[in-house]
This record gives C-alpha cells, structure tokens and sequence, in this order.
C-alpha cells in the first residue's frame, strides 16, 4: 500500500481498500460469466485488523454462487508486513454482480456446480445471504 492510500498517521483508508476488493471481484465474476459485469451490491465489511502504509495486500477471492443473471464473489483480505512477514487478517467482503449484455441488460450466467464440501458450504451460505440481501431491499421474488 503507497502513501496515497493512506491518513497522515500510515492507516491505510477503508476506502482504498473497497476499491481493491471490487476491482479484483469484478474480474472474478467477468471471467466467470465472460459478459461485461457491473456491483450490484456489496454487503457489510468490518476492517478487524489495521493495514499500514508498505504491507503488502492479498486478496483472495472465489465465485461462491450463481443465480440466473447473478454472481456472489466472496473476498478475504490480508495484509502482509513485508518485512517480517506477518500475515493479518483485514476482513471479508461479498458482493454481487450482474452479467450484462451488449445491450447493458442483465443476461444469464453459467450455473455454478460446486463439487468439494467446502465449494458446497460456500454456496449453501451464499444462497442465505442472497435471500437476507434481496429481503432487505424488497427484491425477493422466489
Ligand atoms: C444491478 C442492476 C443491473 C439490476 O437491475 P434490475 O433492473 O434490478 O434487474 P433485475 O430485476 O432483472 O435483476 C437482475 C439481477 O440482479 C439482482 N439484483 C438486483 N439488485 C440487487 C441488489 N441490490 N443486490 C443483489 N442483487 C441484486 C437480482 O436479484 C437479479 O439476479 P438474478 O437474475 O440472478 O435472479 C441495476 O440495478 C444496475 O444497473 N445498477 C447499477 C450497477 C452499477 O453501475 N454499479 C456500479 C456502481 S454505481
């Protein structure tokens, strides 16, 4: 992380941070649904751990689920002090995305099959949070 993305104490800013985890997520859900994608929504995030200006930020990220024209991508970030090689966690974010076509309308994406247990625990608490999220915002419609 460079100066500019940080205060004048070193804390690097939530904000630089969301940018990353979007930037990388979007990618995910682009080569998932090979479509043009946009954020549909991104759900809470807690920063449990403070990240300084020259630790070194991972993201790792994965599509847990499918619907029909949406994605969720989880990301789980870490920071890692590149001079002793600690390695915090900084916290994990969902979002969601929708596959558009060349007409910027939503378009259907490949069906996720998720094959390991972990691959079916993701998706079975995505399948949650997409209810909790569409609940939410009045949009649960099955
Ligand atoms: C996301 C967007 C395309 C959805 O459009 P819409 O008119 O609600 O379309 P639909 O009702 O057909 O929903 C399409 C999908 O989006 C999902 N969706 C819509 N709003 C959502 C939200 N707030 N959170 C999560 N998913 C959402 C729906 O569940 C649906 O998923 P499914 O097809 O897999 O069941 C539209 O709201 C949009 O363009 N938003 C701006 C996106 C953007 O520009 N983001 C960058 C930052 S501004």
């Amino acid at each position: 992380m460079m100066p500019m993305d940080a205060n004048v104490a070193g804390n690097v800013f939530g904000g630089s941070i969301l940018r990353m985890i979007d930037e990388v997520a979007s990618i995910v859900a682009f080569r998932h649904s090979r479509n043009n994608v946009v954020t549909a929504s991104l759900d809470r995030m807690d920063f449990i751990s403070p990240v300084y200006i020259g630790d070194i930020l991972r993201m790792i990220a994965s599509i847990n689920y499918t619907h029909r024209t949406s994605m969720e991508v989880g990301v789980r970030v870490e920071a890692e002090n590149p001079l002793t090689g600690e390695v915090r966690h900084t916290g994990t974010c969902y979002l969601t995305y929708v596959a558009l076509d060349k007409n910027r309308k939503p378009t259907q994406v490949a069906i996720l099959r998720p094959e390991t247990s972990e691959e079916k625990r993701r998706w079975a608490e995505a399948e949650e949070r997409r209810k909790r999220r569409l609940k939410e915002i009045g949009k649960l419609k099955d």
